[in-house]
């Protein structure tokens, strides 16, 4: 299948939560000097140019981006992530998880990488270089036989593009495996809040398997008149300490939209 692109859609109100918690995650557990892993089911091309015909056609990092950059002080990760991005790619660039993760990651951390798509892995591993092990094979089969990872300190990001139905369907049993063989792992995953609903029952059943995850969802106006997604999930294993305050600071600022 693979239609999804996330040009279209890079910098957008979805992709600041998500973003801005996982530089946050990131930030905290590069405190100590122990390294980490990092493994990304679907990581996508990296970094995005937010002047792309593509990214201008959705208009969706006005609204997200452009809009909220200024929520961040200068020495939040997340911003910071950005301006050294922008920094190196000009001034309309946008990192995508992965150069959120180069960037705030140290040469002795491991970063695994999956993306399926062709032109996406190939811009993925150009911007990664040897930064990074990329897969071109499906991320959720990687995530599983590469849990647990060494080190084993570490955080994994799932974020499908949710293109099939039955992709919410293979989450919790998706997580809970990961989860009984890496049960110090961090594990994250993105999900988009729809107005049809499409995304309720994965969450109620994440909630009920694994109570002790912490769930975190915004919601906001529409991209545009009709766009199904009106908000943004996360669901975490193992949430690093103080990640629910920063979450609440982060809810506030998204309530004010
Ligand atoms: C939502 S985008 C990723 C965005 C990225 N995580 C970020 O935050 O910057 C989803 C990506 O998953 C890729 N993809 C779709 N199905 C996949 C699969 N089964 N395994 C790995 N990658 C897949 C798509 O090509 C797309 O680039």
């Amino acid at each position: 299948m693979l239609s999804y692109q996330h040009i279209y859609h890079a910098g957008n109100l979805a992709d600041v939560h998500k973003h801005a918690a996982l530089a946050w995650m990131l930030k905290y557990m590069t405190a100590k000097p122990k390294p980490i892993s990092y493994l990304e089911s679907h990581a996508g091309r990296a970094v995005y140019d937010l002047d792309a015909p593509e990214a201008k056609r959705t208009g969706e990092a006005m609204q997200g981006i452009d809009q909220t950059l200024s929520w961040f002080s200068q020495d939040h990760p997340y911003a910071q992530a950005v301006a050294a991005t922008r920094a190196v790619a000009g001034s309309t660039a946008y990192p995508g998880s992965p150069a959120i993760a180069r960037h705030l990651l140290r040469s002795t951390d491991s970063l695994h990488l999956a993306e399926l798509h062709p032109q996406e892995n190939a811009a993925l591993s150009k911007t990664m270089g040897r930064a990074a092990k990329v897969y071109q094979q499906d991320g959720l089969t990687l995530m599983r036989s590469l849990s647990p990872p060494m080190p084993r300190r570490g955080l994994m990001l799932i974020d499908p593009s949710y293109e099939q139905a039955d992709e919410y369907l293979w989450m919790p049993r998706l997580l809970g495996d990961v989860h009984r063989k890496w049960n110090v792992g961090i594990v994250v995953l993105w999900y988009p809040i729809l107005t049809h609903g499409a995304q309720a029952a994965m969450v109620q059943s994440l909630r009920r398997a694994l109570p002790e995850g912490l769930s975190n969802e915004v919601t906001f106006p529409p991209a545009r008149p009709g766009h199904r997604m009106i908000g943004s999930g996360l669901f975490v294993l193992n949430p690093p300490y103080g990640l629910a305050a920063e979450m609440d600071a982060l809810n506030g600022r998204f309530a004010s939209l």
